[in-house]
């Protein structure tokens, strides 16, 4: 084994069983109850009919679809309602002289808890982490303890997109020490980075108990690891005397190693509190040494170089798998943004699950964490504006302290077009806000993503309470931004909310489709609920892909771009309603296949040759079709039907795209990108047969056997050639074999009403997808997809 390897492996065991000793997953083996039963609270009470389950869990997802829920469509005409969970467990006797609390990453909403039928509280928000302390109420040994949980999502509508329902993230048990650290308040910063150095500091907040006789002699002992898992520094002291000491911990490390979106070099700091031998709390995390700044004329710098920020909306639903948060779709949803040259996620608008944060600074993305939709001002009737009074100074803090370590976070959003911002109202608030986040977090610019760019009309402007503007839309504006905001920085905190059905195109695809095309008659789109995917359909307040990061790039002084969305997600089906019920906008479809229109961004966003041609080719002889290409890194492309060239075409003026209006006969198309005559891509389509074969295609084979590792297995309806069938819609059986269930289908079609949760799914335009999910036991799977009048097809995966 080589020398770094083992020092690494070394360093991940130290991790693992120093986590495992005090931050415990407690998702496993809970009960749950969907209904209400006010008796359900209390430790005598028998649920042993109610379902077992782990968590995250998302009721709502396994609900039927109506237009008859009060959630409506724009919550993507899902159930939603009152629901209980219960966990018995018992703790060993060494946990009696403990401190032992229970965290929830995230409950939507209205949660209320209870440990051995004693009220620890209630959280209205469903995108807050929270925790309760529960050593007094505590029983050990043999004796059983029971946390209830009441999640009531029942007052509707709150949201204006998927929500889901129940306890949708992680829940952790923790476990310290008497003496222990204060750790949501434990903050790290590097006020110092040069090429030689970098100096690190971390307030190091610890509880000690009041009037132990004599004092305890405790220490405080850190380490900071490199990423090979050599110590790069060393903290210790002799901890002072004191019900609470906070201790300022300063290493100075040498040559660091910058974190970047290209190179997101991590750092992992271990710090305990040790009585003797004994450790008696130890919290570990990663850190990135970086530094950013925005100018208000040049944009944005990281690392003192510049970098135009190309990032995407994203909400917290994960497709078929609703709200309930798996680690492994986040990351596969952040892969498939990383290949399109993506570097920044905003996340709208609501703060994410913690461990989406711990993938962003991991595999190099910017993240805008954004706090809240609306505040008093509502935008639904019993949306979070109805506990704004009472809880956002604590949510906020709450993500504040939560989040604020993390080297992905590099702002963060006071709110979404905040309805505040037309009146004086938003001045107060605005300040009030800023105020909390900078008395927490003096190292990030504050923004809010705002509507109205006249100075004199935004009040939350005017509060001057904002590091950088954020503007939604309205890029015929960006022009006169500077002179309307004189030395301010400036981002386009959302852009595009362009509409495409993947797989789907109307002819000709040149003339803009406004959505409302024609408000009188309603005349909102297709019949059938498709959005051609030329890019020339976008609501009334956004504008195509091309022509809004067009915009973006142009101007220096804009830092970069959010685009509405990266992913289309549950609910908002803006321009139709019922019976669609997921969003039209997302670059990637709900299944996660990218529609065409990732390839331009691609093109633009990354150093990778790219040549993409659309759409598919079967069409009626003698019809007209657009024949479009995105491509990069060529002069010009070539485009060929049956081998007879149809000319050279050349991206013209800021143009992002060429395009051939062709007389269709069957056959092939192929395009061919040159640069110097030298040829750089080639890409052919053919005309499909009829469907012959199914092909399955795993994003990964070997599974860990842990319960939440996840295989994507994409499905193709095929011909008899193996080219892809463009309107296939068979429908398709899924059979499972080995340690691993279905978690989820999907096939991007905002308009299906089948089950994300059935074993069974149809195709549409071609594609559909089956999430495989592991048991938790070691073994062989098989998925087996088979269809009426196709050939059948099995994949074979691991779980080890
Ligand atoms: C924006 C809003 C987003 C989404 C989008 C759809 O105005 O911030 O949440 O609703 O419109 O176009």
């Amino acid at each position: 084994m080589n020398k770094i390897f083992l020092s690494f492996f070394l360093f991940c065991t130290l991790l693992v069983s120093a986590q495992s000793r005090q931050w415990v997953n407690f998702n496993e083996n809970w009960k749950f109850f969907l209904g209400n039963d006010s008796a359900a609270n209390k430790v005598s009470y028998n649920d042993s009919k109610w379902r077992t389950l782990n968590l995250p869990h998302d009721w709502s997802i396994e609900g039927t679809f109506s237009e008859t829920y009060p959630t409506t469509f724009n919550q993507g005409a899902l159930p939603a309602g009152i629901g209980w969970y219960r966990k018995t467990f018992s703790l060993p006797l060494s946990s009696k002289n403990k401190i032992v609390s229970i965290r929830f990453d995230g409950v939507y909403r209205n949660s209320e808890v209870w440990i051995n039928g004693h009220y620890l509280g209630k959280r209205p928000y469903g995108y807050s982490s929270f925790q309760y302390e529960l050593t007094p109420y505590l029983k050990f040994g043999a004796e059983k303890n029971v946390l209830a949980v009441k999640v009531d999502n029942s007052v509707q509508p709150n949201s204006r997109w998927y929500t889901g329902s129940g306890i949708y993230r992680n829940a952790w048990l923790e476990t310290t020490g008497i003496i222990h650290f204060d750790k949501e308040d434990i903050f790290l910063t590097t006020p110092t980075i040069t090429n030689k150095y970098a100096i690190v500091e971390i307030k190091t907040p610890i509880v000690q108990p009041l009037g132990h006789p004599g004092g305890y002699d405790a220490d405080l002992i850190s380490k900071v690891y490199d990423q090979n898992g050599n110590i790069v520094g060393k903290f210790s002291m002799r901890l002072p005397l004191g019900d609470r000491s906070d201790i300022p911990q300063k290493f100075k490390i040498a040559n660091p190693k910058l974190w970047s979106i290209d190179r997101p070099s991590l750092y992992k700091v271990i710090t305990q509190i040790k009585v003797g031998s004994e450790v008696y709390d130890e919290c570990s995390f990663s850190f990135g040494i970086r530094s950013f700044s925005f100018d208000a004329e040049k944009g944005f710098f990281l690392n003192n170089q510049p970098l135009k920020i190309k990032g995407v909306c994203l909400h917290h639903d994960l497709g078929a798998l609703g709200a309930a948060f798996n680690k492994r779709a986040a990351e596969r949803q952040l892969q498939i943004l990383k290949d399109m040259g993506c570097n920044a996620v905003r996340t709208a608008h609501n703060p994410p699950a913690p461990e989406f944060l711990d993938l962003c600074d991991r595999m190099g993305f910017l993240v805008m964490d954004e706090a809240f939709d609306m505040w008093k001002k509502r935008k639904n009737k019993f949306d979070y504006s109805v506990d704004f009074d009472e809880w956002h100074k604590r949510d906020l803090e709450d993500m504040i302290k939560r989040d604020r370590n993390h080297a992905s976070v590099f702002m963060w959003s006071i709110g979404n077009e905040i309805r505040e911002q037309f009146d004086s109202s938003g001045t107060r608030i605005a300040k009030e806000l800023a105020t909390i986040i900078k008395s927490l977090d003096p190292t990030r610019p504050v923004t809010s993503a705002l509507t109205e760019n006249i100075p004199e009309k935004n009040f939350i402007y005017q509060s001057a309470a904002l590091d950088v503007l954020g503007f939604n839309y309205k890029l015929y504006d960006y022009a006169a931004l500077p002179k309307r905001f004189p030395g301010q920085k400036l981002i386009a905190s959302e852009t595009a909310s362009a509409l495409a059905t993947r797989g789907h195109y109307d002819m000709p695809s040149d003339s803009a489709r406004l959505w409302p095309p024609d408000a009188k008659s309603k005349n909102y789109g297709n019949a059938d609920y498709t959005v051609s995917a030329y890019d020339n359909t976008y609501a009334y307040w956004g504008a195509s892909h091309e022509a809004s990061w067009k915009a973006v790039k142009k101007y220096p002084f804009m830092a970069g771009t959010f685009v509405w969305s990266g992913f289309d997600f549950i609910g908002e089906p803006v321009p139709y309603g019922w019976p669609a019920r997921s969003s039209y906008y997302g670059i990637v479809d709900l299944a996660g296949f990218p529609k065409d229109v990732y390839y331009m961004y691609q093109s633009e966003w990354t150093n990778k040759p790219v040549l993409h041609i659309f759409p598919h080719w079967n069409w009626k002889s003698g019809d007209s079709v657009d024949v479009w290409a995105y491509y990069n890194k060529a002069d010009a492309v070539e485009l060929f039907l049956n081998g007879k060239s149809l000319g050279i075409k050349k991206k013209i003026g800021d143009s992002l795209h060429v395009q051939w209006r062709v007389k269709y006969e069957p056959g092939t198309v192929k395009a061919v990108s040159r640069k110097a005559g030298k040829i750089i891509l080639v890409k052919e389509i053919k005309t499909a047969g009829k469907p012959a074969k199914i092909e399955l295609m795993a994003d990964r084979k070997t599974l860990a056997a842990n319960g939440n590792d996840l295989s994507f297995i994409t499905v193709k309806v095929l011909d008899a050639e193996g080219n892809l069938v463009p309107d296939a819609d068979n429908f398709v059986k899924f059979t499972i074999k080995g340690p691993a269930f279905i978690a989820g289908v999907d096939n991007g079609n905002p308009t299906s009403s089948e089950s994300f949760k059935a074993p069974q799914r149809k195709a549409f335009n071609g594609l559909c997808l089956a999430i495989i999910q592991t048991t938790g036991k070691k073994g062989e799977i098989v998925l087996e997809a088979r269809s009426e009048g196709l050939k059948t097809s099995a994949v074979r995966l691991r779980a080890n």
